[in-house]
């Protein structure tokens, strides 16, 4: 899509709503996702009662809340969005994120409008989950919807919660699916095409900071580009962060490919061996703490 269409389709709407309309174009995927969403929002009263969307950073959990969103606007259901990044881990933040001045307020208006809830990065909210299991869950109306994301399953703390949690584990976008995204974006050099596949192991994320890179440089060849080495790197380091089994599959892909595309420039330093070889185990091991040591090492090593 080039700028000067997406400016001509935009004219006319704000900025917040042209960027939702550029997000909502560049939306791939995740047909079974919105196919649960869209037939828990049908149904009159349901059960379960809470959608439970998890995943590593940048697999694309706020994006979906806002398709979420826009299917629950084009039903005409109200809509509540809160965002663990902007309440603090209090119950009375929560209860005015909710739009109450107290929980019990905020439930009653809720039952009231039947609105959908949409309540994301979670991991930040997690202190509030007995507030929520105790103040909130239990009083409300069947006909709200809540959607939780955040960036982990859900803990012990659910218990028997967990029976009426539909879990939605969010994997990564299927090779087609990022071709789709990058001809969307008008990236449709098949060699450029086929590096960023095979390089962004499908991570939503990785997809997207590709694109904007080779869009941005004019790239030609991954490879052979100096700002890709500094984006695997530091897209590497965020894996880590929330290392978990997707992650560390996602983890060997963008190291295996980063190996080979700085072969040729990589000087290493007196470590090199050592590195080379974790980082050779990394992308076989099928170990999460293997994968973690390696991609660490070999991080360090190129950063040196
Ligand atoms: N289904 C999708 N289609 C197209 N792009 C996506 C999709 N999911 C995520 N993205 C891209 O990946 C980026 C990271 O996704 P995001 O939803 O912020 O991840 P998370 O919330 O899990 O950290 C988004 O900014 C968007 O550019
Ligand atoms: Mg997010």
């Amino acid at each position: 899509m080039s700028s000067s269409r997406e400016d001509r389709s935009a004219a006319g709407a704000t900025l917040g709503q042209a960027l939702a309309e550029l997000e909502a174009r560049l939306f791939v995927g995740r047909e079974p996702e919105l196919a649960v969403f869209g037939a828990w929002l049908a149904k009159a009263k349901v059960s379960p009662g809470l959608i439970h969307v998890w995943g590593p950073g940048g697999s694309g959990k706020s994006t979906l809340l806002r398709a979420f969103g826009r299917m629950a606007e084009a039903s005409g259901r109200p809509l509540v969005f809160v965002d663990g990044q902007d309440v603090r881990p209090e119950a009375h933040e929560l209860a005015m994120a909710l739009g109450g001045a107290t929980l019990d307020a905020a439930v009653e208006r809720m039952n009231a409008a039947r609105p959908v809830v949409l309540i994301d990065t979670f991991e930040r909210l997690v202190d509030l989950t007995r507030v929520l299991q105790r103040e909130v869950l239990p009083h409300l109306a069947a006909e709200v919807r809540l959607v939780i994301a955040g960036r982990h399953p859900l803990g012990l703390a659910w218990g028997p919660w967990r029976q009426i949690v539909r879990e939605l584990p969010l994997g990564g976008l299927a090779p087609a699916e990022v071709r789709e995204y990058l001809s969307r974006r008008e990236i449709r050099d098949t060699r450029v095409v086929e590096q960023a596949v095979a390089a962004a192991g499908g991570l939503p994320l990785a997809v997207s900071l590709v694109s904007d890179l080779v869009l941005q440089h004019r790239v030609r060849d991954l490879a052979a580009a100096p700002e890709w080495h500094r984006l695997v790197r530091s897209l590497v380091e965020q894996l880590l962060h929330d290392i978990n089994n997707r992650s560390c599959a996602n983890c060997s892909r963008l190291v295996r490919f980063y190996a080979s595309s700085t072969k040729p420039r990589w000087r290493p330093p007196r470590t090199t061996t050592t590195s080379a070889n974790r980082s050779r185990s990394c992308v076989s091991s099928r170990s999460c703490g293997r994968v973690r040591m390696g991609c660490s090492s070999m991080t360090t090593s190129v950063t040196s």
